[in-house]
């Protein structure tokens, strides 16, 4: 059932990935007219070209570029053009084999395939100014370039960081200017644990190859800088666009879940953010926490709902909140896209399963409803060459429509006006705290996704709206804030979060919760740190647990099992709503409040889930508790119902078709629980 209004708003727009320079130029225009009559709205292009720009040092080619321009200009296609600066040439490579990267082995990352380059380099940095402007004096004003990409999916096959070379030459200088003095760094690292303490800035290198781990305070500044040097990388590019292609869109394509750099910084500047969406190779990477291979079978063709709803609202709060809210003078959409939208199989995964019958629609809607503006498809017909065969694309090799075409095909994008998402709940992250918390994670069965995803998942499994924001971002108009595993509290953090709680939010911390200076150290009066007054209490201990290891947690909803990790507070003001019984934190509060602020210590999706409920109900936020694999999203105005399950489902009284949505007006949804 699908119901949609009289008048179209402005709706979801498609677009796909294309590669003119992949194919003989007799198909451009005939590509480009097929493109439009599928209903797709852009086309993004040349994010790999640079040896066809400039086959030769100096020496541009811009014919076949401005041929494959015309052509979707004629079509009627709006073209997102790129940098491509991912794959420097083999003739700037061999002339300059200093802008090659090092691998944490110490090991030169060589030319052959794509993204060797240092951020850092000064000469590539020189070559990524000149062949962006040279772009943007050719195309910036064209009239069919509705925006820019710059360079392509940085991190990407982990490249955010080079241990050696120009990043290698750069850091200390960096440090120097972060620290001014080696005492305030030695002090700030704590180097004088094993003899760690430097007497010349020229001493530190990068934290790699280091006998036992290195320093984790070495580490964090390092993860800083490397995410610092891409910041600064693109906003070059970024400059250079809006000198030279005034009225253009810029935007860059992030990655699923990528770590190796501060998302916040190198978003800031664009005018929206866009990621690459790959539900199926995702799964195989990053199981949802606590599931098994079962839950990786179950969802083997759909990829798992709230993996990739995370990552749809997390890039939607990267800007904060100028995001989706309509369109510019041109038509052009503002908020976040998906760059790159599976639509078939992938070749870069363990397995690369088919999707199921209706999951590309399924994706779609998804898309749609956590706030973006566009979908492009990844890609338009199937590469015949090189390293990616046995990927798919809307067309096969042959160019015959594969399976997602004809999917693409029978969307009604009407039924997908853009406008708001209605979240009241605010998930907080943070990279500083990703990177601590996973320098150190003390348990093998834990990371900061996972913990940060339990959390999440149980919110999307009582049908809750969330905003993934930054852990320093506006919380006005938030009811719930939940910060999973924000370990980072520095000072003006823990006032900002007591301001929202004082003017009546309600807060939800996981373990590790304030446990970290924000030079990587352990608060000197242990956690809570700053937010010891706010929380009341301190930790008392915590409790690796192995995989064959449980912990009771029991209160007024229940008993629970919980696994992986437990720890336990000293209650100064606040009050214990959890015990633990059994083992060695036996009778020690596990889950605490303090007014409007709850602690959960032990990790069990369902207390989780049992706990936010309660935190959910009191602060009047409805919640409507769905089986696995059901999910509820709304945005401007409407909700989408979706079954991601390979069989059908009952739910409300309605059986909902196997890998399946249904948009729905509020108010139907509403009336239906009343
Ligand atoms: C993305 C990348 C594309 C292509 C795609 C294949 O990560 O941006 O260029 O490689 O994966 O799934």
């Amino acid at each position: 059932m699908t119901q949609s209004t009289s008048t179209p708003a402005p709706h979801l727009l498609l677009g796909s990935c294309d590669y003119p320079e992949h194919v003989p130029q007799d198909r451009w225009a005939a590509y480009a007219q097929q493109q439009k009559e599928l209903g797709l709205t852009f086309v993004r292009i040349a994010e790999f070209a640079w040896s066809r720009m400039e086959p030769r040092p100096g020496e541009y080619d811009w014919s076949w570029l401005d041929t494959a321009i015309d052509a979707y200009h004629a079509a009627g296609m709006r073209v997102v053009l790129c940098t491509p600066t991912a794959t420097p040439p083999a003739w700037l490579i061999r002339a300059h084999p200093e802008i090659l990267p090092v691998d944490a082995q110490g090991r030169v990352r060589e030319f052959g395939a794509r993204r060797h380059y240092d951020f850092a380099s000064p000469v590539y940095r020189e070559h990524s100014r000149r062949i962006t402007r040279a772009m943007a004096e050719r195309y910036g004003g064209h009239p069919a370039v509705a925006g820019w990409q710059t360079d392509n999916e940085f991190g990407c096959h982990n490249t955010s960081r080079s241990y050696g070379g120009a990043s290698a030459a750069a850091f200390p200088g960096w440090l120097e200017r972060r620290y001014g003095t080696l005492d305030a760094l030695n002090a700030a690292w704590g180097n004088v644990f094993w003899s760690m303490e430097y007497t010349a800035w020229e001493q530190i290198k990068p934290p790699n190859l280091t006998v036992a781990e290195p320093n984790p305070s070495h580490v964090l500044d390092f993860y800083r800088f490397a995410s610092d040097m891409i910041a600064g990388f693109q906003a070059e590019q970024v400059a250079i666009l809006r000198e030279l292609s005034p009225g253009r869109f810029v935007t860059h394509n992030f990655m699923i879940f990528e770590m190796g750099f501060d998302h916040y910084d190198v978003a800031r500047g664009l005018d929206f953010v866009t990621w690459d969406n790959y539900p199926l190779g995702m799964l195989e990477f990053f199981a949802p926490p606590g599931s098994g291979e079962d839950v990786k079978t179950h969802f083997a063709r759909t990829g798992h709902p709230d993996l990739i709803a995370f990552n749809h609202d997390l890039y939607r709060g990267l800007l904060g909140r100028k995001n989706a809210l309509g369109r510019d003078g041109q038509g052009t959409p503002n908020g976040p896209w998906v760059m790159e939208q599976q639509c078939g199989q992938v070749n870069w995964a363990p397995f690369n399963p088919l999707p199921a019958d209706g999951a590309v629609q399924l994706w779609t809607a998804q898309a749609w409803a956590h706030g973006a503006d566009v979908v492009s498809y990844f890609r338009w017909r199937a590469a015949t060459m090189a390293q990616e065969v046995m990927h798919s694309g809307l067309l096969r090799h042959d160019e015959t429509p594969d399976r997602g075409f004809a999917e693409v095909a029978g969307l009604d994008t009407t039924q997908f006006p853009v406008g708001g998402v209605p979240a009241k709940v605010a998930v907080l992250h943070d990279y500083d705290s990703l990177w601590l918390y996973d320098e150190q994670k003390h348990s093998a069965s834990l990371s900061y996704w996972t913990q940060t995803l339990a959390y999440y998942s149980a919110l999307r499994a009582l049908g809750v709206d969330v905003d993934v924001i930054h852990a320093d971002a506006d919380l006005s108009g938030y009811a719930v804030i939940v910060a999973p595993a924000i370990t980072l509290v520095p000072q003006q953090r823990a006032a900002h979060w007591t301001a929202a709680v004082k003017g009546g939010a309600r807060l939800v911390c996981g373990p590790r919760t304030a446990f970290r200076t924000p030079g990587g150290e352990t608060w000197a009066d242990g956690q809570f740190g700053p937010l010891s007054e706010l929380v009341g209490a301190r930790l008392l201990q915590y409790d690796s647990l192995r995989p064959t290891l449980s912990q009771h947690v029991t209160g007024d909803g229940g008993t629970f099992e919980a696994h992986a990790w437990a720890e336990s507070y000293r209650v100064k003001g606040a009050e214990t709503l959890y015990t633990y019984s059994g083992g060695p934190l036996d009778g020690q509060s596990a889950v605490i409040r303090h007014g409007n602020v709850t602690v959960i210590g032990a990790h069990s999706s369902e207390l989780i889930g049992t706990v936010l409920a309660g935190v959910l109900a009191e602060a009047d936020v409805a919640t409507t508790p769905l089986p696995g694999g059901v999910r509820l999203s709304r945005r401007a105005g409407r909700t989408l119902l979706q079954n991601w399950n390979p069989e059908r489902v009952e739910w409300n009284g309605q059986m909902l078709e196997p890998v399946s949505f249904t948009v729905l007006e509020d108010a139907v949804l509403e009336s239906a629980h009343a």
